[in-house]
């Protein structure tokens, strides 16, 4: 094809603003997808995805499209809309030349708008502003057309209006689409390079690569070599999605389409990779690839440990589609057999597992997410921290901790209620702008480990909602942090220890004292709980030792506070674990860790 009639786009916006919506209609009115398969957000497969109404892996749609008597190519690139996902969101930007920023016409502009605007300027994008929701009656398409048109530039009269839901002014929007967003550049002649900005791993056909040629041409049956590891493979089959997969001949500049090698692994194949020939090959990668890196951490350990085996073996199957996830076995004394994973951030945790639970048929206890600290000793060695367990003893020079650049949106009355919300969570303020009267762009520094615990909640609370929420990482700092253990009986409770700020240690080992006083049957003699830096305790609850005649009724009615945690697991009920003398019940450990 002709680059010339080629126009590569992809829909960002902020969640639930209507993009799978949009790019169903699009699908409808190009007939590359009739009437009758169509069905509610077609290009949202997993379960979870539809379940939450979010989309987690991109994903490319080859549509024509006529515009003044000229047939077009357009490729639509679907990005991931959540922060976790920002280097997959980034990727993704960097396969188009334009993209249309949708703003529900009811809402206006959202963080995650903000956020992935940015990365679309980064990328040099083609902007093509577009209110959504026209239809709605709460909709205010002249203030947030001209909010809009401030955010970026342009003339209120340039933001497009359309309807997703009923189609109305989508054909305009795709003209629109031929019109400003530019036709892909590369040099034909040259050697070839692709960029992958997705990489799915299908049960039948092995790792379906997804990539935009950018120079050059790969062809079918080609030995393809990956930049970044320099691995070789023959190509099974190139083709593109319309959108069902459709083999071709090959990929020219400027093309969107997939791969197929038969390697079985995505992280063979990772986002952001460069694609050649293996012979006369380009000799330097497209820019931007980085290996993904795991920002949160959490143990994962079956309620039943004989579901030891099956956890290993699913989180091996995951990890065939997911080259962000990590994970390694860790044992601990509390909890048992289990795996340390790493996870890109907060959502991407909870959607491993609840695939791990639902797909795999697991139950889990999961331990607090922590983030992965650095220590540097005063000897000048140094330590990585994936578990709070671990955090080296001795003399401690520096402890360096994750931050993100967040960016949040709210109606302006609540701009106090989010200052005081990001500075107890140790919050720098970088930044504020009023996008309009009403509402303001707060911008902030903060640590990661202040945010992956309840923070959106937090937020979500304080500002009836109203509030929204968009960060990402932007390095490290130091930080006067301690380690918390707690102690039973004098024994150390490894899934309980803790990273926190030295100003908020003491209130850690109170709560968590407390709370396991609650949990902690009587035992025949008495228990004192400690909470500990290092050898100093800070903080001491005690289990009395029970009486005989008592026994029965003691056992259990301090935990009835939790009883609807405990009808949930009860498939775990009698399971005792031994911590030092002291016999637990496994649900203790479940509730203890809980956020509530
Ligand atoms: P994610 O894919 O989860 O990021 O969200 P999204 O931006 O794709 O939103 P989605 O398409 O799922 O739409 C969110 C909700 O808005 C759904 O309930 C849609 O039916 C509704 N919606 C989308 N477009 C329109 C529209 O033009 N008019 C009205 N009234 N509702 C719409």
């Amino acid at each position: 094809t002709d680059p010339a009639v080629i126009r590569n786009f992809c829909i960002i916006a902020h969640i639930d603003h209507g993009k799978s919506t949009l790019a169903d209609r699009m699908l409808q009115l190009t007939e590359v997808v009739d009437k009758r398969q169509m069905r509610e957000q077609y290009l949202d497969r997993m379960d979870i995805e539809r379940e939450r109404g979010i989309t987690i892996k991109s994903q490319a749609v080859r549509m024509p499209w006529e515009a003044e008597g000229t047939p077009y190519i357009l490729n639509m690139i679907d990005t991931p809309g959540h922060v976790d996902f920002t280097y997959e969101v980034s990727r993704s930007l960097a396969a188009c030349e334009g993209c249309v920023l949708l703003v529900d016409a009811a809402q206006g502009i959202e963080a995650q708008t903000l956020a992935n605007l940015y990365l679309a300027m980064e990328n040099d994008l083609t902007i093509v502003p577009v209110l959504n929701k026209i239809d709605l009656p709460a909709a205010q398409p002249e203030k947030f057309a001209a909010e809009l048109a401030h955010l970026i530039g342009c003339e209120p009269e340039d933001v497009l209006r359309v309807s997703a839901k009923t189609g109305e002014g989508v054909p305009g929007l795709l003209d629109q689409v031929v019109k400003l967003v530019p036709p892909p550049v590369g040099n034909p002649d040259a050697p070839a390079r692709a960029m992958i900005f997705d990489s799915v791993y299908d049960a039948y056909r092995g790792v379906v690569t997804y990539v935009k040629v950018v120079d050059g041409r790969l062809g079918r049956r080609e030995r393809i070599q990956m930049m970044s590891t320099g691995a070789t493979h023959e190509l099974l089959e190139i083709g593109t999605n319309s959108p069902e997969m459709s083999a071709a001949d090959g990929l020219a500049v400027g093309e969107v389409g997939y791969l197929i090698t038969g390697v079985k692994d995505v992280r063979q194949s990772r986002v952001g990779d460069t694609v050649t020939t293996q012979h006369r090959g380009a000799t330097e990668a497209l820019g931007g690839y980085k290996d993904p890196k795991p920002m949160v951490f959490s143990g994962l350990y079956p309620l039943d440990g004989s579901q030891y085996p099956d956890l290993r073996e699913a989180l091996d199957k995951l990890q065939l589609n997911d080259a962000a996830l990590v994970y390694e076995p860790e044992t601990s004394a509390a909890l048992g057999f289990g795996f340390r994973v790493g996870f890109l951030g907060l959502l991407h945790l909870e959607v491993i597992r609840e695939r791990l639970e639902r797909e795999f048929g697991l139950s889990l206890i999961a331990t607090a997410p922590n983030v992965v600290y650095r220590v540097i000793m005063e000897d000048h060695s140094e330590h990585v921290v994936t578990n709070p367990s671990e955090f080296p003893v001795g003399k401690i020079a520096e402890v360096h901790e994750p931050v993100v650049r967040a960016t949040l949106i709210a109606p302006s009355e609540y701009v106090g209620a989010i200052m005081e919300l990001c500075q107890s969570r140790r919050g720098a303020m970088r930044g504020m702008d009023y996008l309009s009267e009403e509402r303001v762009e707060l911008r902030y520094t903060l640590p990661l480990a202040e945010i992956v615990f309840d923070f959106f909640d937090a937020l979500k609370s304080k500002t009836r909602g109203y509030a929204s929420l968009d960060y990402e990482p932007t390095g490290e700092q130091t930080a006067d942090l301690v380690k918390v253990d707690i102690l039973l009986h004098g024994d150390k409770v490894d899934a309980f220890s803790a990273i926190v700020h030295k100003d908020k240690a003491y209130a850690y080992g109170v709560k968590m004292a407390a709370k396991l006083k609650e949990l902690i049957p009587r035992q025949q003699f008495e228990v004192p709980i400690q909470a500990a830096v290092g050898a100093r305790v800070i903080a001491r609850e005690t289990v009395r030792a029970m009486r005989k005649d008592v026994l029965s009724k003691c056992y259990g009615g301090d935990i009835s506070r939790k009883r609807k945690l405990l009808e949930k697991q009860k498939e775990g009920k009698k399971r005792m674990k031994m911590v030092g003398r002291v016999e637990v019940p496994q649900e203790a450990f479940i509730a203890a860790l809980s956020s509530d």
